[in-house]
Parts: structure tokens; C-alpha cells; sequence
């Protein structure tokens, strides 16, 4: 059956409205494992304003009726800072010809229908739009296989991103901070970066 959650892409202005739904569902989702994310509103505010200020940005926004169940963000990595160009840059990619791919969130009842899938079209769709990117790319954390707080039965996104043709590369690392659900402060997690070659 098809699903009949619908998924729009915004951007710019059209995309505004939405980020206070993004935060949410952000907090939301990145509390399971592997992220384990303490999400505060304050560290939202300044994920999303990197986001806003980026022109060639989108969000594909999955809507059941009116309500907001899932969103997925991509911009030019060109805008994204220093921390996550960083490995690029060490091993000589044009920067330029990079699309980020930011988060997919979707709420637990809404897995399992294609929505994700959908998440990643929309995106290529629009990265492929300008006509100069060649690569896309997005990174996961790297958590050791036994974490004390790996669900048992918790299967890895890696099957997923490899059918949508996404490769690891295990020598594109950046290192993001944020508070673990029981931690008092922020640790930085290895983020392991995806890429697909978009032409
Ligand atoms: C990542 C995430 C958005 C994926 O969403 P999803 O909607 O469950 O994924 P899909 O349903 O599109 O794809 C899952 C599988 O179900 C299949 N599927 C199941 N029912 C389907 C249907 N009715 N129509 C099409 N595909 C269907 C898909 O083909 C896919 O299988 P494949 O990889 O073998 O092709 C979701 O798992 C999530 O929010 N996870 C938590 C947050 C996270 O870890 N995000 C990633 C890092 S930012």
C-alpha cells in the first residue's frame, strides 16, 4: 500500500516555518541509540541558524494531513563550517561540488514505508538542480559495537544508504559535540562520512 504521508521540498523562505517542527522532531528521534541525543533547545537554535542562512538549503518535510512527521535537510557544504569541510578540504575535494545531506528524522510509526527513500530523491533531486554538484554526502556516528546502551536489537542504517548508492569512507571523519542522554556535558562523537556521486 502506498503511504499516504505526502513530502514537499521548501526552501528558502517557504522553509522557515518548518524549523521549529525540525527542532522537534530532532530531539525527538536522535534520543535512541546511536545518537543517545540530550537535545536542548539552545543547541537547536544554533544547529538551524546555520541552516537558515544557507540560500541553496532545502527540507523535504513529510506531512500525514497537516501535522509534521519527518524531515530531512540538505544545503551546499560550501556553507556548512569549518569542522565539517575540514577532512574534505585535507584530502584536496573541491568543496564547491559537495551537497551536505543534514538529518532524516521520521517518527517510529511512519518507518518501513518508503518515506526515507523519498527523503533521499528529494534531496538528489534538488542538489542535481543546480547542475554543478558532483558529490553527495552525509555522515553517521561512529559508536563502538558494544555500547552499553546498543538496543540487541538494533540494526544499522548501513543497508539502507548503501541501496540508495551511498559509500563509507572510513578517512572522512569529522567530530561533532553534543550531551549524551545521563552525561553533564558535551563529548565530541566521530561522524564517519557517505558519498555519492551524483554525475
Ligand atoms: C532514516 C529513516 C528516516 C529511514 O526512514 P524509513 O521511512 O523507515 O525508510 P524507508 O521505509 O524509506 O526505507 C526502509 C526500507 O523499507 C522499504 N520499504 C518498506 N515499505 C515500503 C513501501 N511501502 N514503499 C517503499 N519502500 C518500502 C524501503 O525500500 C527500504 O528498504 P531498502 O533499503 O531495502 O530499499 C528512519 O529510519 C529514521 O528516522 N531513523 C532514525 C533517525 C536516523 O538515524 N536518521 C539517520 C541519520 S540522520
Amino acid at each position: 500500500m502506498t503511504s499516504p504521508v505526502r513530502v514537499s521540498s521548501l526552501t528558502g523562505a517557504k522553509a522557515q516555518p518548518h524549523l521549529d517542527d525540525l527542532a522537534r522532531l530532532r530531539i525527538e528521534v536522535f534520543r535512541d541509540f546511536p545518537y543517545l541525543y540530550d537535545g536542548s533547545l539552545d543547541y537547536e537554535r544554533r544547529y538551524l541558524d546555520n541552516f537558515s542562512r544557507s540560500d541553496g538549503s532545502v527540507i523535504a518535510v513529510a506531512f500525514d494531513g497537516d501535522r509534521v512527521v519527518g524531515a530531512a535537510t540538505a544545503l551546499p557544504m560550501a556553507d556548512e563550517p569549518d569542522y565539517i569541510t575540514a577532512p574534505f578540504r585535507a584530502r584536496s575535494y573541491d568543496i564547491g561540488t559537495i551537497f551536505y545531506f543534514g538529518e532524516s528524522v521520521l517518527l517510529r510509526p511512519y518507518r518501513g514505508t518508503g518515506i526515507g527513500v523519498r527523503f533521499f530523491e528529494h534531496r538528489e533531486a534538488h542538489a542535481r538542480s543546480f547542475g554543478t554538484y558532483r558529490w553527495a554526502a552525509f555522515c553517521g556516528v561512529d559508536r563502538p559495537p558494544d555500547h552499553p546502551l546498543r538496543p540487541a536489537d538494533y540494526v544499522p542504517l548501513d543497508r539502507f544508504w548503501q541501496k540508495r548508492g551511498f559509500v563509507r569512507h572510513p578517512e572522512l571523519v569529522s567530530h561533532f559535540s553534543w550531551r549524551d542522554l545521563g552525561d553533564d556535558a558535551e563529548t565530541e562523537k566521530p561522524m564517519v562520512y557517505w558519498l555519492k556521486q551524483l554525475t
